[in-house]
């Protein structure tokens, strides 16, 4: 069983799926943590759910490494084999990303390289693209530039809101996590095996 911690900034659609999903005894992976920068609300998902959170805020730190280190920490406590970055707001310092090389992942509402950052939603639409999408990736030390694991496509309907487009992403951004970090928990059993 793949054990996964989840950070999270905001309402946790995406981790409320992987909840679900885990739900399923079939299902090859556990969220054994849920944790945030603030008191987002999809903590709540976590507290129904009966799995453990943190929140570690920077206001509290005197450095954005200490924050860091202390976020850190409170992830490995878990001992997790994947953490997943499930719209969680804030970029993460190159130490945190090289304690968890190969086991961090993020996932981000638009097709990279395009429309890197927090606003990637609206960004595609003020540049007029037509077509957008979600992209799940490894997290290197850049601001979402790590190795592409999948993406998927959608075409933007004209005179689309933010909101609405970016909830049209979200509904297939949450099956697409669901079944990427299933197959990466296929591919560590596989390699356990090996
Ligand atoms: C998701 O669309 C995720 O891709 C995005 O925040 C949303 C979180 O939704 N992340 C980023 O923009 C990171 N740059 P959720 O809280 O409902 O899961």
């Amino acid at each position: 069983m793949l054990s996964v911690v989840v950070l999270i900034s905001g309402s946790g659609s995406n981790l409320l799926a992987l909840l679900k999903a885990s739900e399923n005894p079939l299902y090859p992976a556990k969220i054994v943590a849920v944790g945030s920068d603030k008191d987002a609300p999809g903590l709540e998902h976590a507290e129904l759910y009966d799995v453990d959170t943190f929140i570690v805020e920077p206001e509290r730190f005197s450095s954005k490494q200490a924050w860091a280190e202390k976020l850190l920490a409170n992830v490995q406590h878990h001992q997790p084999d994947l953490v997943v970055l499930a719209g969680f707001m804030r970029i993460l310092p190159a130490d945190f990303v090289a304690a968890l090389r190969g086991k961090l992942i993020n996932t981000h509402p638009s097709l990279l390289p395009d429309f890197k950052g927090a606003h990637a939603v609206r960004d595609a639409l003020a540049a007029g693209a037509t077509t957008t999408g979600v992209t799940i990736h490894f997290v290197d030390e850049g601001v979402d530039t790590g190795e592409i694991i999948v993406q998927s496509k959608l075409d933007i309907l004209p005179q689309e809101s933010e909101h609405a487009l970016h909830e049209r992403i979200k509904e297939i951004e949450r099956s697409l996590l669901v079944r990427t970090i299933e197959e990466f928990a296929i591919k560590q059993k596989d390699l356990a095996k090996a």
